[in-house]
């Protein structure tokens, strides 16, 4: 456990992880490296044997990549962490790292779009038994629960349906099992500002930093958490031998500069969202919002229960056809049309077309990703201006 646990959640994302070069500089430097000099052969062969710490190879570890590490680490109460190249070289390294041809996976059913992929897709063409299944309902995950079932994996709010899963009574059911489950919980959505799975009782969680940790759109990178036992099988094995999916020292630096303000950042996306949600609501052109501080939405109270404020992510479908909400898309002012999440600006896009495509059309039926779904990233604009600009392209929209 890092020995920040004492400290408040704004100073350890400015002080976790940072140490001071020989020259004090006051920013954690990019170390532009590929490698690292022996002192001697002996000392080589030494750290290759894991008897004396310190950087072989950047594709094993490099200081700046370290200091993200420490950092989100322990933002999330955990262990230890392996940053990545992107949050599905996270999900890829984690997954890969705690899986064998014959063990079972059992997901939830509402996932990103590109993991959906990776679990039917790509596990499966490797000897390992997916199942999706609608983790709202936690009767189903424990009867769906098998003697080879290794992982339980999930995301809440899920995207894009912003579906609430409760990561404690999941993480329990899993655990009641009869042999270790290990609990991964994608918290991309969230950040550990606004909800932390670990401390509810998951195993591991994934991050696609890309997103909110960054936080300002010029970076793909992801994060592992977890125990210091499975980090290390994460790094030593997971990436270093099978995904390779190592972060850049650039990219690490801008995510450590990121995520020294992630609690403002969040503070202002969760308000932006909060007051466009309602007003998103009150509008006849809109027909449902899933939002998940919205006291209506199905998922509200585990919203309460286990997340902090209810997040930047909304999605809304309208009171029109398919052609009258691309077109209310594509007169939007402010809001930019495009994917990815988390960043200073809003940004929307329409999962079933563009994110989710890898579901079939009756896939994403089942899990209630209508045609006609449009999700907002709402970004750090002025509120009102903000308001005005769902307003206006709201009031032009034909109803049907
Ligand atoms: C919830 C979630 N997890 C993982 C990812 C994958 O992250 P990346 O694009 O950084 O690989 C995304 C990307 O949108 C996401 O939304």
């Amino acid at each position: 456990m890092s020995d920040h646990k004492n400290q408040g959640f704004a100073t350890r994302q400015i002080h976790a992880g940072a140490q001071r070069d020989n020259h004090g500089a006051l920013c954690a430097p990019i170390y532009q490296t590929a490698t690292f000099a022996f002192e001697s052969a002996e000392q080589g062969g030494r750290r290759f044997a894991g008897q004396e710490d310190g950087y072989i190879y950047s594709r094993m570890g490099n200081p700046t990549q370290t200091v993200v590490e420490q950092k989100v680490a322990a933002l999330e109460n955990a262990e230890a962490g392996l940053a990545t190249a992107s949050g599905m070289g996270a999900i890829a390294t984690a997954l890969w790292s705690s899986l064998k041809a014959g063990d079972h996976i059992l997901s939830d059913d509402t996932l990103y779009g590109c993991t959906f992929a990776l679990l039917t897709h790509g596990l499966t063409q490797y000897g390992i038994e997916v199942d999706l299944i609608d983790f709202a309902k936690p009767e189903l995950v424990k009867k769906s629960i098998k003697p080879n079932t290794k992982v339980v994996y999930f995301e809440t709010p899920c995207n894009p349906t912003m579906k609430l899963i409760d990561i404690a009574q999941i993480a329990a059911i899993a655990h009641e099992a009869d042999h270790p489950i290990h609990v991964m919980v994608d918290n991309t959505f969230c950040t550990p500002y606004l909800q932390r799975p670990l401390d509810l009782g998951a195993d591991s969680v994934v991050h696609s930093a890309t997103k909110y940790l960054n936080g300002h759109g010029d970076v793909v990178a992801g994060v592992i958490v977890g125990k210091q036992d499975f980090i290390t099988r994460c790094k030593s094995y997971g990436l270093k031998d099978l995904t390779g999916s190592v972060i850049s020292p650039f990219d690490a630096f801008l995510l450590n500069r990121g995520m020294k303000t992630l609690d403002i950042r969040m503070d202002r996306h969760c308000q932006n969202a909060m007051a466009l949600a309602n007003m998103l609501a009150e509008h006849p052109a809109v027909r449902k919002v899933y939002y998940p501080g919205l006291p209506d939405f199905e998922g509200y109270a585990i919203a309460k229960k286990q997340m902090s404020q209810f997040g930047g992510i909304i999605s809304f479908e309208l009171n029109a056809d398919r052609a009258a909400a691309a077109n209310f898309l594509n007169h939007l002012e402010l809001a930019t049309i495009a994917v990815s999440l988390g960043d200073t600006e809003t940004l929307v896009q329409q999962p079933a077309s563009m994110t989710h495509t890898a579901y079939s059309p009756e896939q994403l039926a089942e899990v209630g990703i209508s045609e006609g779904l449009i999700r907002i990233s709402v970004g750090l604009e002025t509120t009102d201006d903000l308001l005005a600009a769902f307003k206006t392209g709201l009031d032009q929209v034909k109803t049907r």
